[in-house]
């Protein structure tokens, strides 16, 4: 993980200057009062850059970049919107925000949307699918993509976990048709909410830029009292406080992602040798983030004394397991009738995705460890693995 970690001067200096140019909190307007400076608009620039996009539109969070990025998508009331089991609520949320139906898959053993189930549950309804790329490790864009396109299916990535991982020498993300960031707290860069819409087309960028903004045409031939609008839409916008904070971050990805390279390569090489335990399978094209390692034991009843004896020893679990219930559609049975199923049949179906993740046991990857603190951790985690 994660931005959380190195917050400091960088932010804090950025924010300050913020002030200093008049502390204009608002993403528009207030041009005589703020020093020629538009953080939201310089944050979208510098992380189209970075990434690799044509066009990246800020909004309030990365649930609010899925429902802009599907909207803009052109995701109506009664389209299917293929996902995969696992993921945060928020994928599923935005589906049935905007009336569309969620259609779940289940995932395979790289924890993420298992292409041949993919394919299974297409109909004719189906517009998009929102593959996500869980806890670092690309979902199998390659068969997703293949496809998608032989059945005419928008692929809507959910990116908000994966920034800095990639794909075929890609950043992850920016190969599909729109894809959905986040900047939450716990987020590889974090600018305490916030999220972020990419895509390369012209049109679809236009569409998320009015949607999270009431509609907002940002008509240049008027101000914004007298702008113009052809849709509806809501206020998804991102703050200049949030942005400033943004800009700062995202000069430290880079770090952060090599921190985490090399201090999951420490995990790695320590638990390679155990006996016993399995590592998530890792697509051949996918260049993980590695902000987490996940690996998979052969039975629930181990995994779950395992991590019984980890919270003893004081280690935790990134989501896998602790926050499962938020992670993993087997859960939701708030919102069954969404899925259109009873809670016995999500129960059910769900249970090929329960049988991955009820094994799985995923380390989280801090940046400011050190290798005395990893190889500490390691030592008390080889041992749980030896004598349970
Ligand atoms: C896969 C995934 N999608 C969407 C979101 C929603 O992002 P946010 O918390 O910024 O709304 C999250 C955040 O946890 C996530 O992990």
């Amino acid at each position: 993980m994660p931005g959380f970690e190195l917050v400091g001067k960088e932010e804090r200096d950025s924010v300050n200057e913020l002030f200093d140019d008049g502390g204009i909190l608002f993403a528009h307007g207030f041009d005589a009062l703020r020093n020629g400076r538009y953080r939201v608009r310089e944050f979208e620039k510098a992380f189209a850059e970075k990434v690799g996009v044509k066009y990246a539109q800020a909004v309030s969070s990365g649930t609010a970049a899925l429902k802009v990025a599907l909207f803009a998508a052109g995701i109506r009331p009664g389209d299917e919107v293929i996902t995969q089991t696992f993921t945060f609520i928020a994928t599923v949320e935005a589906i049935i925000d905007l009336g569309a139906k969620p259609v779940l898959v289940n995932i395979n053993e790289t924890l993420n949307l298992d292409p041949v189930e993919f394919e299974k549950a297409i109909t004719p309804k189906t517009k998009a699918v929102i593959p996500v790329h869980m806890l670092g490790v690309a979902c199998e864009m390659d068969k997703i993509s293949e496809i998608a396109k032989k059945h005419n299916i928008l692929i809507v990535e959910d990116n908000c976990e994966s920034l800095g991982a990639e794909w075929d020498g890609s950043y992850l993300g920016t190969k599909s048709d729109v894809c959905a960031w986040s900047f939450d707290a716990g987020k590889v860069i974090i600018t305490g909410e916030g999220g972020m819409v990419t895509t390369n087309s012209e049109d679809i960028y236009k569409f998320a830029k009015e949607y999270h903004d009431h509609g907002h045409e940002s008509n240049p031939a008027f101000p914004r009292g007298r702008d113009t609008r052809r849709i509806y839409g809501f206020n998804y916008r991102m703050s200049e406080l949030q942005a400033a904070v943004g800009l700062a971050q995202l000069k430290k990805l880079d770090f952060i992602v090599q921190k985490n390279r090399e201090n999951y390569g420490i995990w790695y090489d320590g638990l390679k040798e155990i006996k016993g335990i399995q590592f998530r399978k890792i697509p051949a094209l996918s260049k993980p983030l590695c902000d987490c390692l996940i690996f998979q034991v052969e039975s629930r009843e181990r995994a779950h004394k395992i991590v019984a004896e980890m919270a003893k020893e004081g280690l935790g679990t990134k989501n896998v397991p602790d926050a499962i219930e938020w992670h993993f559609a087997k859960y939701w049975d708030h919102m069954a009738v969404a899925f259109g199923k009873t809670k016995d049949e999500l129960i059910r179906f769900t249970e090929p995705s329960a049988n991955q993740l009820d094994r799985s046991i995923a380390i989280p990857i801090m940046v400011k460890h050190d290798s005395e603190i990893i190889e500490r951790n390691l030592e008390k985690l080889r041992n749980i693995l030896k004598r349970v």
